[in-house]
């Protein structure tokens, strides 16, 4: 327990969670009474998977209608939803009862915006960043395809921003889907790159989620309902257990991907991710992230990936207790508690290389002249730059991003 936590937890309705799951789901929509959905995948699924044609069948024998859109792409755009609004629109001669996303979390965060827009057909701009009213949406049904966003346990949907070339978040608890159907066989078939991407994300969550603001220190700024409100002894014991989990599984699912027990391993790692950060929220590592992809559009896993261990060794001080239980799990044992910390940050940038992820920012493509506009990118993410647990956020992000360039850890500093 902690005696100053103010909890504002947010999971979803129902989680069914077991490997085979998936063929469950028609019947839980039929009892639930719904009658019209909207599928929402990419052509992985329909093309190379049976598993919509066996979930369409499955549903029209329980009275179930599913239009399918097709269309969804890694990293969608603002552009992407509206098109997929006006095609569905188009082609449905009334407003489905739900949605269903199938597939990583960029078509789940396709099919929450489309929850948005397919109700009155407006453009997705119009409805970015925190809701002043809770919004009229339609129900959502997440079934992640990858260990790793956790986005069928989120309030947010991120949208690539063409227009200003950045990803805006849509954020509600609106719309965090109502049922999480996490069926590990769905990841079986995730090329390698898909594994070790979103793994490192879920770590990324579990971590980051661990260290971050206080729940009694959290700004609401008067909203009675927050999509992120601080970490808590909740939210904090299901980071702890993915922690464990990427601890024994992450890259065990990615360097042999038949191993069934690191799949279902990574699902766990991946939802308890969630269901930490899902409502404590995040800082620096995504914040940072965030500004790295701007520049060099590389993915959500790998940005956040070879952000995190400079962002550990800046918190080695004020989140000595936290580091050290994660320093524990991943068998970080020195009797010297200092030194077991100061060794975390260059054990999590090992697990990066070993996943084939670049492990400095200069590898990662970007060059020095870059690093001031980096810091401003990074600091406009003001939401996660507030809730970064460091008085100074703006000198403590400067350092973390010249750290990051050159490659430079703690503890190769206090032993040079
Ligand atoms: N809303 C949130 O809370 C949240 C959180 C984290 C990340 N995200 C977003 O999620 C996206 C990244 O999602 P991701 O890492 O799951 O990848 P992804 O959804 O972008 O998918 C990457 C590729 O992997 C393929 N793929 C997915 N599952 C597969 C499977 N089982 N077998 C074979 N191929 C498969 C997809 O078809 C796609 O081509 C980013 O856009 C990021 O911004 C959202």
């Amino acid at each position: 327990m902690r005696v100053n936590d103010a909890i504002h937890f947010c999971p979803p309705a129902r989680v069914v969670f077991s490997c085979g799951s998936r063929s469950q789901l028609p019947a839980l929509l039929q009892r639930l009474g719904y009658k019209h959905g909207v599928l929402v995948t990419d052509t992985f699924f329909t093309g190379q998977t049976p598993w919509v044609d066996e979930y369409i069948t499955a549903a029209r024998s329980c009275g179930i209608e599913t239009t399918v859109y097709e269309g969804g792409m890694p990293d969608p755009s603002t552009i992407l939803c509206d098109d997929a609004t006006r095609t569905l629109r188009a082609q449905m001669t009334a407003v489905p009862d739900h949605v269903i996303a199938l597939g990583g979390g960029s078509n789940i965060d396709l099919a929450k915006a489309l929850c948005l827009t397919l109700v009155e057909g407006a453009p997705i701009k119009n409805v970015v960043g925190t809701l002043e009213q809770a919004p009229r949406c339609l129900p959502l049904i997440a079934m992640p395809t990858t260990s790793g966003t956790g986005s069928e346990a989120t309030p947010g949907a991120i949208l690539v921003d063409p227009e200003n070339a950045t990803k805006v978040a849509v954020m509600d608890n609106q719309l965090r889907p109502i049922i999480a159907l996490i069926d590990p066989e769905f990841t079986y078939s995730c090329p390698p790159k898909v594994t070790a991407d979103a793994g490192i994300d879920a770590l990324t969550h579990a971590i980051e989620s661990y260290l971050t603001l206080d729940s009694s220190d959290f700004q609401r700024n008067g909203n009675p309902d927050p999509g992120y409100s601080g970490r808590s002894s909740l939210t904090m014991m299901f980071a702890r257990e993915a922690i464990c989990l990427c601890a024994r599984y992450l890259l065990r699912a990615y360097r042999d991907g038949s191993d069934t027990e690191a799949r279902i391993g990574m699902a766990y790692a991946s939802h308890y991710a969630a269901l930490s950060y899902g409502s404590s929220g995040l800082n620096a590592i995504h914040g940072i992230a965030y500004a790295v992809a701007g520049i060099t559009h590389q993915s959500h896993g790998s940005t956040n990936a070879v952000t995190m261990p400079y962002v550990l060794d800046e918190l080695v001080d004020i989140r000595h207790r936290e580091l050290l239980d994660i320093a524990r799990i991943f068998g970080i044992m020195d009797a010297d508690e200092r030194a077991a910390v100061a060794k975390l940050p260059r054990l999590i940038r090992e697990i990066v290389g070993g996943l084939g992820i670049p492990t400095t920012f200069a590898e990662f493509g970007l060059k020095e002249e870059q690093l001031p506009g980096l810091v401003q990118d990074a600091l406009e993410v003001k939401r996660l730059a507030d809730a970064f647990p460091m008085p100074d956020a703006a000198s403590a992000y400067q350092r973390i991003i010249t750290r990051a360039f050159h490659g430079q850890m703690l503890e190769g500093r206090a032993s040079a």
